[in-house]
């Protein structure tokens, strides 16, 4: 546990000094659970939001994208569910008077049994050597099998209790399970209530006239709310998509774990329309779709899994989460819901106009059905980032702290050095960043020695430093150094863009999905 904490605070002010992320106007001591994005940080960002756009709208023929606005009719969220259900359980400690997700609580208890499973393993993997088959091990160690059980006993209970709306249970669970305050170390809790999670706002400037808003709690409604727009002007036919990328906001009560969980936050959704009966299908291959996606930037299987819901939200039939295994333990990085046609419906109704589609296969018109794909920019951008934080023990004895982001990833794609500051190798240096700064972001940089350079661009997440020196002069030839391998060698200046490009280029890493 110990370590994670030391880890994650590791990844937190890597993120800052590198220019990934800031807290939120930090001259007047931040804003909690708000973050900027910095001058790396919005380019990773872009990149991750670019890779998922890719894949999802310019890779599928059925698959468009859209912007809405977060301001959206009031009614909307009155017709989707979000007025009446949108909430989280809270419960507050008398003693600190901190304010807690009652949820969030138990499932951290539950962390901890899991932090001792997971201990188990470890030194079970340390006495068996290589003949050690971990899900044997999982399925047969007594003791392990008893923790799991405690666990999968633990969630199921809340999952029910939420589900059935009963706060009394859950306050009743906190009490069983001795959880106390993790600031006063007291039982003295008070009851469990519902809290809304939407911002509201006001549209207009007259106080009598000013019409009640709020900010959108997820971008989903803007897609449902424009689903026959799109089908009509687009002529799609069912099944179809549609995408689209936004900021999102949620008055979180517990808004911690730097950008996991935070106030304001973009999503990547996918709403995909289908005929009803199909949902199951469909549900399996975007469960299977989104896996694929994430597989493909290398940052290890280990590192997901899927988690089924217990206490599905009011919309879904069924949902699924892609877990990511973070500094801070296995976490919901995406979700994956059978949305029926729940949303549909609810805005025919609530509008009075038909959202309907007719099918002409089966000459029928009915309300489709939606299997959705929802994704937060800010956790993968977190996964991506914590992921790839290493401190690599070199042969010589010595360290290096490397980032070693999916290279289609990377804010700067290659630094060009030259190797001194004179006899016109900063001339060429810039000559070569005029020539790849047309297709990449390219840094250039002649500070300190090369070895200093280079670890500067290890610890920046660059996957290339080109090193421009005097035999590059003549033979027109440099070194390029690959971040991962710290492998050197030389290469034609002119098969520089080529080579970069194989290994930065979307399609070599979309090809893989
Ligand atoms: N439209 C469905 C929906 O919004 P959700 O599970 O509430 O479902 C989807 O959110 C994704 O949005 C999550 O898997 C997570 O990645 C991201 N997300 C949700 N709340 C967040 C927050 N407060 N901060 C950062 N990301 C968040």
């Amino acid at each position: 546990m110990a370590n994670q904490e030391d880890q994650f605070k590791k990844v937190i002010s890597h993120a800052k000094e590198y220019g990934y992320v800031f807290q939120s106007s930090e001259i007047y001591d931040g804003l909690s659970a708000v973050y900027d994005y910095a001058q790396n940080g919005a380019e990773l960002k872009k990149n991750i939001r670019e890779y998922w756009w890719k894949a999802m709208v310019q890779m599928n023929d059925n698959i468009v994208g859209i912007d809405t606005a977060i301001f959206m009719h009031p009614t909307v969220w009155k017709a989707s569910g979000h007025v009446d259900a949108f909430n989280d359980p809270l419960i507050d400690n008398k003693d600190s008077k901190k304010r807690y997700r009652a949820d969030v609580l138990v499932e951290d208890y539950t962390a901890k049994i899991e932090a001792k499973i997971d201990k188990e393993v470890a030194k079970a993997a340390k006495r068996f050597g290589d003949s050690f088959d971990k899900d044997q091990f999982l399925a047969t160690n007594q003791r392990v099998v008893d923790y799991q059980e405690k666990i999968n006993t633990i969630l199921k209970r809340l999952g029910k209790s939420l589900e059935n709306e009963d706060l009394v249970d859950v306050r009743n669970l906190i009490d069983e399970l001795d959880i106390v305050c993790p600031i006063s170390g007291s039982k003295n809790w008070t009851d469990v209530k519902q809290f809304n999670l939407m911002f509201g706002t006001k549209l207009g400037a007259s106080a009598d006239s000013a019409m009640d808003l709020y900010l959108r709690p997820e971008t989903a409604q803007g897609i449902f709310v424009n689903f026959l727009n799109v089908q009509k002007t687009g002529r799609m036919k069912i099944p179809f998509g549609i995408a689209q990328v936004g900021k999102a906001f949620r008055n979180e009560i517990v808004a911690r774990q730097f950008i996991f969980r935070q106030r304001e936050f973009e999503q990547m959704e996918m709403q995909f329309f289908i005929q009803p009966g199909t949902q199951q299908e469909w549900y399996e291959k975007w469960k299977e779709n989104r896996m694929k996606w994430h597989l493909s930037l290398g940052l290890g299987q280990e590192n997901y899994r899927f988690h089924d819901h217990e206490k599905l939200a009011h919309y879904a039939d069924a949902a699924a989460d892609i877990e990511f295994k973070f500094p801070f333990g296995f976490k919901e990085l995406e979700g994956i819901h059978s949305r029926t046609n729940f949303d549909l419906s609810q805005h025919e109704k609530f509008s009075g106009k038909k959202l309907q589609y007719f099918d002409n296969d089966l000459k029928e018109s009915y309300v489709p059905y939606v299997v959705e794909t929802s994704i937060g920019l800010d956790r993968m951008f977190l996964a991506v980032f914590s992921n790839s934080l290493e401190e690599e023990e070199l042969e010589n004895g010595t360290t290096r702290t490397v980032l070693k982001l999916p290279a289609v990833l990377a804010p700067t794609k290659a630094a060009v050095f030259p190797l001194v500051k004179k006899d016109g190798l900063p001339e060429l240096a810039h000559e070569i960043i005029n020539e790849l700064k047309w297709e990449f972001n390219v840094f250039y940089d002649e500070k300190d020695a090369v070895g200093k350079r280079y670890r500067r661009q290890d610890a920046n997440g660059t996957p290339f430093c080109i090193t421009v020196d005097h035999q590059s002069l003549e033979d027109k030839t440099v070194t390029i150094r690959h971040r991962d391998t710290m492998e050197q060698e030389r290469v034609a200046i002119s098969d520089l863009k080529t080579m970069i490009n194989k290994a930065v280029a979307m399609k070599e890493w979309l090809m893989k999905i």
